[in-house]
């Protein structure tokens, strides 16, 4: 999968680039993963990206000319022949939630152009005209998009086949199921008093995945209910809840 980030913080992708399972996917070529800045398409002296609000306010906003070409730019750097335009991404806390459903689709694209934002906002007619989906990680305002693309980017790296050295991982984490996971344990048996659930050391691999998928229950009835509201369970799992 190609992907090509607009963003005024190129150096904060390293971050993702150098570091974890986004590191090796880019090392063994499952992903690449490059950068266009805006500033890089102004023509003034102070390479000036932003501009005062029409209609007065405080803070700045993003210029549509600048932008417009660095999404040229990132849309040519990973299109592929023969291949459908690029999607283009951007990260707001205005978008749709960005969950595990998208994180699964939009891993499933040969290639992404997200477009992280900074000061107030972008100039709307970019919007308009550039963007096919918008997209929030949360309900809270971070300081620009990168963040959000990083977050977007390391989720959607968990689903491309190979990324994972553990071909189950993805299908075992929080939310492939639509439940939260079950908790871990590893050595020492004891710690400081505490005990791995007794259940966990018996070998019984029945046992140990009843008791795991009770865990996520459990867990996800507690801490998160709604993401049960209007589920169908398995019989399985009403017996396992009613216990
Ligand atoms: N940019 C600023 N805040 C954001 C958020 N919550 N989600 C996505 N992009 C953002």
């Amino acid at each position: 999968m190609r992907i090509s980030v607009v963003t005024l913080f190129p150096e904060m992708f390293d971050a993702i680039a150098d570091h974890g399972i986004t590191g090796r996917a880019l090392n063994e070529g499952l992903l690449s993963l490059e950068t266009v800045n805006p500033r890089d398409f102004t023509e003034d002296r102070h390479r000036t990206v932003d501009d005062r609000p029409y209609g007065g306010g405080p803070g700045m906003v993003m210029k549509v000319a600048p932008l417009a070409q660095a999404l040229t730019a990132a849309r040519r750097a990973v299109a592929g022949q023969g291949e459908a335009v690029p999607r283009v991404v951007y990260l707001s806390p205005q978008g749709k939630p960005f969950n595990h459903d998208r994180a699964v689709a939009l891993s499933r694209e040969s290639a992404l152009v997200l477009l992280a934002g900074r000061y107030e906002g972008i100039d709307e007619r970019l919007l308009e005209q550039e963007v096919d989906e918008e997209l929030s990680i949360g309900d809270y305002v971070l300081s620009g998009g990168e963040l959000a693309a990083m977050v977007v980017v390391d989720a959607l790296v968990r689903f491309l086949p190979g990324a994972l050295g553990h071909e189950q991982s993805a299908a075992e984490d929080s939310f492939a199921n639509g439940l939260l996971d079950c908790p871990h344990y590893t050595r020492p048996e004891v710690f400081a008093g505490h005990r791995v659930p007794e259940v966990l050391l018996s070998g019984d691999h029945e046992r140990v995945r009843r008791w795991r998928l009770a865990q996520s229950l459990a867990r996800t009835l507690s801490r998160r209910p709604d993401l049960l509201e209007g589920r169908q369970l398995s019989d399985e799992q009403e017996q396992l809840l009613a216990e």
